[in-house]
């Protein structure tokens, strides 16, 4: 018998405003840039993405999605003792959009006479498109060492105003939204539910390829504070990186790629998706696919992904998931759970 942290609910939310490839068309064309449906969806898969209204923040998303994830959960904000919200995006320089989501659950439950999450650890991690399955490692950790009992892991982003309007290279590509999971402790002798495995890496001899390189220095933005992407130097790292946390993850648990049931991967790309499914000997029928309808939404991508594999219920209790994820750092890593 030894304590694991198992997903007991899921949430997610997309703003509504929601912009097909024919919206980003007509977009790119008053600044004079040309692109088209067939290139959008030929190379990316990508159909349709969300974009958050001003005003709207990361944790206003993550809200949202943790609300639902508590109440699939059956749990309150003030059963929660962990907050970690991965996001590249967060609402401000600091606090922490952790601790913004934990005051505004905690604002939701006082309205409903009930005690919110004051008190309870929180704190942002920030591995960009990896930032979830970097989260979901850390909580793990901390509920395996007895460090927390109960935690909200989210992923939050609102990349829509950090991209760069003007490149159309990028600015396809992704959209805004938030995941959470409530994660639990939980004791087993390893054939119950269940964190089985991660295996999370970093590599920053590669921070140019993908980045955000400006900055906030004596009041003023220093630097070019929207994305810049070497596609294709990501798109070969990515698939290779994608592979080798997968095939650690599972060597760790002692499995092997038959034991998987489900890959929910990070959702930046349908190529990098299919190849990666095909690297792992998985049919596409056995992926959680979302990228067409939410383009890739770095952070809350898989619990994104997650969210929908459940509510659509093709994912169910005792089934095994690969969840994995590369981005910007480089970042990459997979976790290896039973639900
Ligand atoms: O979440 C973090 C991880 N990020 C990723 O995984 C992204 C990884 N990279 C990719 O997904 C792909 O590299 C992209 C989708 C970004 C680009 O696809 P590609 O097949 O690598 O295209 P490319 O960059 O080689 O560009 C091919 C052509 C170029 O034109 P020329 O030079 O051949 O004339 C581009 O200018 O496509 C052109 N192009 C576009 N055309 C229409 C680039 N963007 C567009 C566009 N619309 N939006």
């Amino acid at each position: 018998m030894r304590r694991y942290s198992r997903i007991t609910g899921t949430g997610s939310y997309l703003p509504p405003r929601r912009l097909t490839n024919a919206d980003m068309v007509g977009l790119l064309a008053e600044r004079g840039i040309e692109t088209s449906d067939d290139w959008i969806v030929a190379r990316t898969g990508i159909r349709a993405r969300h974009y958050a209204d001003d005003g709207v923040n990361a944790s206003d998303l993550a809200l949202q999605a943790s609300l639902q994830a508590l109440e699939a959960a059956g749990r309150k904000a003030s059963d929660i003792d962990l907050i970690i919200v991965a996001t590249s995006t967060p609402d401000m320089v600091f606090p922490s959009t952790a601790s913004i989501l934990q005051r505004k659950l905690t604002e939701v439950a006082v309205a409903q006479g009930d005690l919110g999450a004051a008190g309870g650890a929180a704190f942002d991690v920030m591995a960009v498109c990896s930032g979830f399955i970097y989260a979901l490692t850390v909580a793990d950790a901390m509920i395996q060492s007895g460090a927390a009992t109960r935690a909200l892991v989210v992923g939050a982003e609102i990349f829509s105003r950090i991209l760069d309007f003007n490149d159309r290279t990028t600015c396809v590509l992704f959209g805004d939204g938030a995941g959470a999971v409530v994660l639990e402790a939980t004791e087993h002798d390893g054939s119950g539910p269940g964190v089985l495995a991660s295996d999370i890496h970093a590599d920053g001899r590669h921070t140019g390829i993908l980045c955000v390189p400006g900055t906030v220095s004596g009041g003023q933005v220093l630097g070019d504070p929207l994305l810049k992407m070497d596609g294709q130097a990501v798109f070969k790292l990515a698939v290779g990186l994608l592979e080798s946390a997968a095939k650690a993850a599972l060597a760790k648990a002692g499995k092997t790629e038959a034991d998987v049931d489900w890959l929910v991967p990070h959702q930046a790309n349908l190529r990098i998706i299919q190849s990666t499914a095909r690297k792992l000997k998985l049919s596409m029928d056995k992926v959680i696919v979302t990228v067409d309808q939410h383009g890739n939404t770095s952070a809350a991508s898989i619990p994104l992904a997650l969210d929908e594999g459940v509510r659509s219920g093709r994912l169910q209790p005792g089934q095994t998931a690969m969840l994995e994820g590369v981005g910007g750092g480089f970042t990459w890593g997979a976790v290896l759970l039973r639900l």
